[in-house]
């Protein structure tokens, strides 16, 4: 039987045929807004640089008031895909259509309704806070009589209010963050475009700007549309997730939706001290595995519907055997779970915790 859904041929993907594929999950793509009112929608849209076909023919809507992440790999496309929808790039074919405006025929209409806040740091070094505001509340066409008090607003939003006379160049890289989160808000945009808003910063600020973007969304009625290479970040700050690969969508739902469409919940890692032949078997062979990945010597990925079950299991085995366990630890199905699945790749940003490590035998090497 073909590993490729039906689902999957339509977004073009193309498969790693050494993923574990169990029949009955295929890639949740559910592109449409259902009975939602939609702020974009992006059809069948492709990008070409010359013979190379950078955005593949993607499909996909964000509905108003809803956080949408991008998720990928450097080089998958995401910020193509947000040039295209932000008008500073042309599209190749398909369209998007963005506040109900179609990006080719209506650009300008486009750029009043957004705010878009570039993968770079671009605000001037050199300028106070207020006068970085100023240039783009002048920029986007902000009435004079009205610059003052949106400056006011913004500053506020992103507690900043007593930075306002500082200059840019003396801000920690998280307060500039935030410094072009405001100047992308200061024509009060209904929909803002934000390409991989914290990278680069450290964890501390990282959650600082979300917490800060989710307060946005709401106090600001915002919709918003972000690319991210964090995991972490698409699941703490989505409400839903497109995974996007080599310029094509391969899955795209809730968190909880790309994480239920892969085979088993739990992920047990196992690192036995001796390899042999038979590992793989008996952790097939245990209850509730779904399937094992050898990962190097005597070191498996087991998946498994119920990781405290398998965790116990492993250990009886091993101690029946007479064999050591150097380290076991057990997640959640991640993101990076999911993500593997569909791409065949690892896109991983945190490392597992092990629940507890045995301490080495004495003579091995360290
Ligand atoms: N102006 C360009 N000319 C040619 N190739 C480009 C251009 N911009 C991007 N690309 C290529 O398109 C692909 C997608 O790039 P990009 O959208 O920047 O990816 P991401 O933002 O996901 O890291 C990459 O292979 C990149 O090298
Ligand atoms: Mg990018």
């Amino acid at each position: 039987m073909s590993p490729e859904t039906t689902a999957q041929k339509s977004a073009g993907a193309s498969r790693n045929p050494a993923v574990d594929d169990s029949p009955g999950n295929p890639a949740p793509l559910k592109s449409d807004c259902g009975e939602k009112p939609v702020a974009i929608e992006v059809q069948n849209i492709v990008k070409r640089y010359g013979d190379f076909e950078a955005v593949k023919g993607v499909n996909f809507c964000v509905a108003e008031g809803e956080i949408f992440g991008l998720l990928g790999p450097n080089g998958a496309g995401k910020s193509t895909l947000i040039r295209m929808m932000t008008t500073l790039i042309p599209v190749t074919a398909g369209k998007a259509i963005v506040a109900g405006h179609n990006v080719a025929d209506d650009p300008d209409e486009v750029r009043r309704m957004i705010g878009v806040i570039p993968q770079a740091m671009t605000s001037d070094q050199d300028l106070t806070l207020e006068e970085n505001l100023l240039i783009y509340a002048k920029l986007y066409g902000v009435p004079r009589g009205e610059r003052e008090k949106n400056i006011d607003a913004v500053l506020e939003a992103v507690d900043l209010t007593k930075w306002r006379d500082a200059q840019t160049k003396t801000l920690s890289g998280g307060m500039r963050r935030r410094l072009e989160i405001a100047r992308g808000l200061v024509h009060n945009p209904k929909i803002f475009f934000l390409d991989e808003p914290t990278t680069g910063l450290d964890p501390v600020s990282r959650i600082a700007v979300w917490e800060m973007l989710n307060k946005l969304k709401t106090t600001r009625n915002l919709t918003m549309l972000l690319t991210t290479h964090y995991m972490e970040e698409a699941d703490k700050l989505c409400n839903r997730i497109a995974i996007v690969d080599h310029g094509n969508l391969v899955a795209l739902g809730t968190p909880v939706e790309l994480k239920n469409s892969v085979a088993g919940a739990n992920v047990v890692e196992v690192h036995f001290d001796r390899e042999t032949e038979e590992w793989q078997g008996r952790l097939e062979k245990l209850d509730g595995v779904t399937s094992v990945q050898p990962e190097s010597s005597g070191f498996y990925r087991v998946i498994t519907k119920s990781g405290s079950k398998t965790t116990m299991q492993i250990v009886e085995l091993a101690a029946s055997l007479g064999e050591t366990l150097t380290s076991l630890s057990v997640q959640n199905t991640t993101l990076d779970d999911v993500f593997i699945h569909y791409t065949g790749r690892q896109l991983r940003d945190e490392q597992v915790k092990p629940v507890f490590s045995m301490p080495p035998r004495p003579g091995a090497q360290p």
